[in-house]
């Protein structure tokens, strides 16, 4: 009687046999999460699986936080577009990490033509970030893309006009506005050990000794199939042994279109490898996928021939790279 009560239960549960975050959570980390941006929010199919918390638990918005939205012109703010998504996760219970302050793309245009000097540049900055918190953000992507491939910094009109005190205002400004989010310094080609992130460690180094507040490296993990770093274990590690968290933020792995059978099994593989480095180190805390749908990916806009990066296609179908990330969080750690 019993038994046949169960057996009966058992085949009208969904089948649970693989949930992003709830892997995620059962091996120890705070999230996986994806980025999403505001036109797709009225894709209900799409809406639908975004809410879904068992894949998951953090939101990233890929646009509406960035400077161009958030301070068209000098001191008028508009929070519409970052808003409405922070109200979507916290509807659902998801963590939101905000992106990003002090960053040379997509930046407004005031800011470069307005030749400022360098008193004026740094108020100006302090402004965006301090004004930028609170937003109810778990964590920030306070500075991003820093870096030039070689280690040296990007010379950008912040570095440029400031010198490399423009990190440490946009990190302080930010503490002041929000001391509970946790700030971070982002970058992409930080997966691996290089020159590259040689220098964000000798950063992350610097800024700590001078105590300037910093608590997470972002690695972007935009990747390509079939050449993911074998190193990405030690750097992460390292990384952390500074003292602070380490969290993939942007994670995509694109191939040359169209997709075949092979790059699909190559891309589980690779996803399941970039898991599984974030598993084996203790202070990787979560995981964010730049958007999860091939229908919304930025990279067929970007690089040219080459798409297909996410766990899900453009029919929201879940593709092998889903089970690889799975794989990943299952994986066994030494
Ligand atoms: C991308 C967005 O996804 C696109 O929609 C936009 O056109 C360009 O920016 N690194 C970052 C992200 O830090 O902000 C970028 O997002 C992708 C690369």
């Amino acid at each position: 009687m019993r038994y046949s009560y169960l057996s009966s239960a058992f085949l009208l549960l969904p089948a649970v046999s693989a949930q992003l975050n709830l892997f995620a959570r059962a091996s120890g980390k705070l999230y996986f999460g994806t980025a999403t941006d505001n036109p797709e929010l009225s894709d209900r199919p799409y809406v639908a699986q975004l809410k879904n918390t068992l894949d998951f638990a953090q939101i990233t918005p890929s646009n509406s936080m960035k400077w161009f939205a958030t301070e068209p012109s000098r001191g008028v703010f508009n929070f519409t577009g970052g808003d409405e998504i922070v109200r979507l996760a916290k509807k659902n219970k998801q963590l939101v990490r905000g992106h990003t302050c002090a960053w040379h793309s997509q930046l407004a245009d005031w800011v470069e033509a307005g030749n400022f000097d360098k008193k004026t540049l740094e108020s100006v900055l302090d402004n965006h970030c301090r004004t930028l918190f609170p937003s109810s953000s778990y964590a920030w992507d306070v500075v991003n893309e820093p870096f030039n491939e070689d280690g040296t910094f990007r010379e950008t009109v912040f570095y440029n006009t400031i010198g490399l005190s423009y990190i440490s205002t946009a990190l302080r400004a930010a503490r002041a506005a929000d001391p509970k989010a946790k700030l971070y310094i982002n970058d992409y080609n930080l997966e691996g050990l290089s020159p590259k992130s040689d220098g964000m460690a000798n950063l992350v180094k610097k800024l700590k000794a001078e105590r300037v507040p910093i608590d997470g490296i972002g690695v972007q993990g935009h990747l390509i199939v079939g050449q993911v770093p074998t190193t990405i274990k030690e750097n992460f590690q390292r990384f952390a042994d500074l003292g602070v968290e380490v969290a993939i933020t942007e994670l995509d792995i694109r191939m040359p279109l169209p997709p075949t059978r092979e790059l699909l099994e190559q891309q589980k593989k690779d996803y399941q490898t970039v898991i599984a480095a974030c598993k084996a180190v203790k202070k990787c805390i979560g995981v964010t996928i730049w958007d999860w749908t091939d229908k919304y990916s930025w990279v067929p806009g970007v690089f040219e021939g080459e798409g297909a990066a996410l766990p899900w296609d453009e029919n929201l179908t879940k593709k092998p790279a889903y089970y690889g990330i799975v794989d990943g969080w299952k994986s066994k750690t030494k």
